[in-house]
């Protein structure tokens, strides 16, 4: 089909209220649209037939890469065999019981149920809800903290969006919610004080988090929730001995840990999970985009052994756990995700995001560390992010208002390249889909360096920036 696009973006504006979107200037035409009509590997394409290479893999979830036939057609295949049925008082349907099976079997030890939601903000909900029950039936009912981090990201529901720490998903919206407090982001990078090893300021988070927890009082406090790696809050890896700082604090005062996997899991990091890659201890995991690599929505919660024996006991005092989505368990989904996972493990694909995703840190460093428009070069696997800074010494930001993530991203575009500008800082992010190669990473980080040559250009002749250093665009 071709479309017309002007024709279709019309009819978009008029009808489609877009997620993350300046509504007014979208609506009225000021800022463009773009229709996306297919894909094929690591590459969209749109209805002008402009083809970009998605160094983002849509939102850290096309895992696999784009236009798998297979998972299509198991899809299909599940959809003619048993479209739907739900998964109340024990029913269930064989792809997701095969499913259950092979997480609980790549999970870290100690994990025991799997609950099924649709999206990473949903599985989020339901592990507030299943803490707090959890201490309800422990006879704790004052023990309903949540404490999460500043620059996290888990959703932006009302209560998942109050355990995100990026005020553009509170302010104007009445949240958080006054039981969600909000610790230290490990941003070593922006540690206050320069002198600190990695280890030390991993100390130092912890102690910020041991203060917390005595502030608001140990007996208030049931749960912390982190991802592995900081995502959308910026791409930030754990500094050294993070989580087994984090998770003696958190031993000590009874509280439970939940990663949030979403992004981490099935493979980005190199590793099946965050959790194994950076040994911390969770209590309960959340799944969701590589689960299914996107194909179907499909997201998880993994509860542990510990967790779980609580809630049998409430259910054999209250009865029927009172939690569940018409979706839950749904088996396309499940389909979905074990044809996805089929590939994973078939194409090697978390070993590729170990050995071409430490290629990728690579030709990042060394392409842009001494960069004068650069403050820092971070990453993990296949998770890369580049921080801008207008004093590099200094670690300086640039004024918000010049928007230099989003222009280097907008240069990026030109070059036939998708990164991400991050919402929070001068950030932009890469995590492409798993089956890169390093000719592909040769290619994003050229596209990449030609992007930020030409901002740097531009800033250094609007006198917003200032460097001695020659930038050829
Ligand atoms: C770590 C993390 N948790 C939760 C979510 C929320 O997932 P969803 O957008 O599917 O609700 C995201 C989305 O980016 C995420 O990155």
């Amino acid at each position: 089909m071709t479309l017309d696009t002007q024709k279709w973006l019309e009819m978009d504006r008029q009808n489609i209220f877009h997620a993350s979107t300046h509504l007014k200037q979208y609506a009225h035409g000021e800022i463009k649209g773009r229709i996306i009509t297919g894909a094929q590997g690591i590459r969209i394409t749109d209805s002008t037939g402009i083809e970009l290479i998605d160094a983002f893999a849509g939102l850290y979830c096309v895992n696999i890469g784009y236009g798998r036939s297979e998972m299509a057609e198991a899809i299909y295949e599940q959809a003619k065999k048993l479209a739907y049925y739900h998964t109340y008082v024990g029913h269930s349907n064989e792809a997701l019981i095969e499913l259950s099976d092979r997480i609980i079997k790549m999970a870290p030890a100690g994990m025991s149920k799997v609950y099924y939601g649709m999206s990473g903000s949903d599985a989020n909900e339901t592990q507030m809800k299943i803490v707090w029950y959890y201490n309800n039936v422990r006879g704790l009912p004052q023990k309903k903290k949540i404490i999460s981090r500043d620059r996290g990201y888990h959703g932006s529901t009302i209560a998942a969006g109050s355990l995100t720490g990026l005020d553009t998903f509170h302010a104007h919206f009445d949240l958080p919610l006054s039981r969600i407090k909000h610790t230290l982001a490990p941003v070593y990078y922006h540690r206050a004080d320069h002198d600190m090893s990695e280890r030390e300021f991993s100390h130092h988070c912890a102690n910020e988090l041991e203060k917390m927890i005595l502030a608001e009082g140990p007996d208030t406090v049931a749960a912390m929730i982190g991802e592995p790696v900081l995502g959308t809050g910026g791409i930030v890896p754990p500094p050294e001995g993070y989580w087994a700082e984090i998770n003696r604090v958190l031993d000590k005062y009874d509280i439970l840990l939940i990663a949030d996997e979403v992004v981490c899991g099935f493979g980005r990091l190199g590793s099946d999970f965050g959790s194994l890659h950076y040994d911390m201890k969770p209590d309960l995991m959340t799944i969701a985009k590589g689960l299914t690599s996107a194909y179907q929505p499909l997201s998880g919660v993994i509860v542990g052994d510990k967790v779980w024996k609580v809630l049998e006991q409430g259910t054999d005092e209250w009865g029927a756990f009172g939690h569940g989505y018409t979706y839950s368990g749904h088996p396309i989904g499940a389909a979905a995700a074990l044809c996805n996972l089929d590939i994973i493990a078939r194409e090697n694909l978390t070993e590729n995001a170990r050995d071409t995703g430490a290629y990728l840190q690579q030709r990042m460093h060394e392409t842009f560390a001494d960069h004068p428009l650069i403050g820092d070069t971070r990453g993990v696997g296949l998770l890369h992010a580049l921080e801008f800074s207008s004093n590099k010494a200094e670690r300086q930001h640039f004024d918000p208002s010049l928007k230099v993530g989003p222009q280097v991203a907008a240069a990026c575009l030109e070059q036939g390249l998708i990164a991400r500008a991050m919402p929070h800082g001068d950030i932009l992010g890469f995590a492409p889909p798993l089956v890169v190669n390093r000719d592909d990473i040769d290619n994003i980080v050229e596209r990449t360096a030609k992007a930020v040559n030409k901002v740097t250009d531009q800033l250094v002749r609007s006198g917003d920036f200032k460097t001695r250093d020659k930038v050829t665009a």
